[in-house]
């Protein structure tokens, strides 16, 4: 159907409408929402993302970091039709199976870090990291050991917007007003070099100074309350964190000391969102559980899964008692059209080498950034890994001081990417653009995204100095 230009506009107009009348939006204010812009989405095709009313956006932040392979793959949309007509559903419960997930699990396996025995699926990142605390529990439990359930998460993480996941989460405003975390969820630091203490000077001292405060949040709590340690391995949603060189090896180190479970949420970082499939391996993680979603589709399907090591899974698997019964699932658990996505996903992340291609035009977008906006009067710290990257604005960079309102200059950056037509997730807390643009980037996208972006900082500047919040 051909829609005239006119039209499309009202027709555009008329679904922002229903929209604002309709629908609760997370993470937007509600009383905010009469007045906001309703960006109604309408077809993306790669890198490009148009919306109801004509605009075409550079996606630069992969929808909310899931987008690997790049809108509009045919593969696996005839995928998903042909598995729609032979199994469209079934669950996985009991002694149920269907044959995507079965070799989906195995595929999985082969990929992972070393060490991961079994897979149990699910649908969204959050529902993994739930997942993950009640093996953890389990697990404890069936080790006698029922004091040992706390979990320690970071401050600046991201693990999830369900109870659980919004508890390990380390970002105020998922607490705030939901009476969370829940018991037994613990924050230690981030590893957030940019905003370390003025009297730390060097990596090494900040990787000390973390493990310090880890060690001494154990001790204080109990070594045998503790159970498990989580962290993303390079931080996404908190602010594009990547950890000190040795960091995750002195935590490592801490964990094993005091018996404590390791668990990579690889919700953002796995399949080839850092240069390689997995980023555990590359920072000397050696998880006993990981969580998996976002790119194991690449948002063509809600799938997650948790991997389980060895360590974990043989004292699930001995478990003979009368209690037995792993009661754990959801309806679209192992889905089999999600997993027949998941396939079609992988197919085209192998053939077109796309974790190999994020480590190349990651490091080229890097050095551009760095290049371009590396002495800007506004850019405090540029860092990032494979197609993960950050520039964190700072409102006094000589000091390494944030601006005092990030709210309001966080407002001007992202309306100024927006009106460049760059689509990047912002910072929480912190004035930040962060790019995870598809995997299938150019230098030329690359190129594209730092012209517009340095357009974009230009009316951030303009702003800053308009509102009187220059340094
Ligand atoms: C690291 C990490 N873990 C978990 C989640 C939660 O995933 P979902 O939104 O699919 O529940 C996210 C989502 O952004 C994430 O970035």
């Amino acid at each position: 159907m051909v829609t005239k230009i006119h039209e499309a506009g009202a027709a555009a107009s008329a679904l922002e409408q229903l929209d604002r009348a309709d629908v609760l939006h997370g993470f937007s204010a509600p009383c905010a929402q009469a007045s906001n812009e309703v960006v109604v989405v309408r077809e993306a095709k790669g890198m490009r993302v148009i919306d109801e009313r004509g605009r075409e956006f550079l996606d630069a932040g992969g929808g909310l970091w899931c987008m690997n392979v790049g809108y509009g793959r045919p593969s696996i949309a005839a995928a998903a039709a042909a598995q729609m007509e032979k199994l469209p559903y079934f669950h996985s419960f009991g002694n149920f199976s269907n044959e995507p997930m079965i070799r989906l699990s195995e595929r999985l396996l082969k990929l992972a870090p070393a060490g991961m025995a079994r897979v149990v699926f699910a649908s969204s990142g959050s529902e993994a990291n739930d997942t993950q605390i009640k093996i953890i529990r389990r697990y404890n439990n069936l080790l006698g050991r029922p004091l040992k359930k706390k979990i320690i998460a970071r401050l600046s993480s991201y693990h999830g917007s369900t109870v659980a996941g919004a508890s390990l989460s380390g970002l105020p405003m998922m607490h705030k007003t939901f009476d969370l975390p829940i018991p037994g969820i613990l924050h230690t630091l981030a590893a957030d070099y940019h905003r370390r203490p003025v009297d730390v000077t060097t990596p090494e001292a900040y990787t000390r100074h973390l493990i310090n405060a880890l060690v001494q949040m154990i001790e204080k709590e109990g070594p045998e309350t503790i159970a498990a340690f989580i962290a993303e391995p390079v931080t996404g949603t908190g602010g594009v964190l990547v950890p000190p060189p040795g960091y995750f090896t002195a935590i490592r180190q801490v964990l094993e000391h005091y018996d404590i479970l390791m668990v990579a949420d690889e919700v953002i970082t796995g399949f080839g969102r850092t240069g390689n499939w997995f980023a555990s391996p590359g920072l000397d993680i050696k998880p006993d559980l990981i969580s998996i979603a976002k790119g194991l589709t690449s948002g063509y399907f809600p799938m997650s899964g948790c991997l389980i090591s060895s360590k974990v899974a043989d004292v699930l698997y001995a478990d003979k008692s009368a209690d037995a019964m792993f009661a754990h699932g959801f309806t679209w658990s192992g889905h089999p059209v999600g997993a027949a996505v998941a396939h079609a996903n992988l197919d085209l992340m192998e053939a077109e080498d796309l974790p190999g291609n994020a480590a190349t035009v990651g490091d080229y977008l890097l050095s551009r950034l760095l290049e371009a906006f590396g002495e800007h009067p506004l850019v405090g710290e540029i860092r990032g890994r494979g197609l993960l990257i950050g520039v964190e604005l700072d409102g006094d960079r000589g000091a390494r001081r944030p601006f005092a309102d990030t709210h309001r200059v966080g407002g001007f950056l992202s309306r100024a990417c927006f009106e460049e037509r760059l689509l990047v997730r912002g910072g929480h807390g912190r004035v930040l653009a962060a790019f995870a643009p598809p995997l299938l980037a150019t230098r030329a996208d690359a190129d594209e995204i730092v012209t517009r972006f340095g357009r974009a900082l230009d009316r951030v500047s303009t702003n800053v100095e308009a509102a009187g919040l220059a340094a």
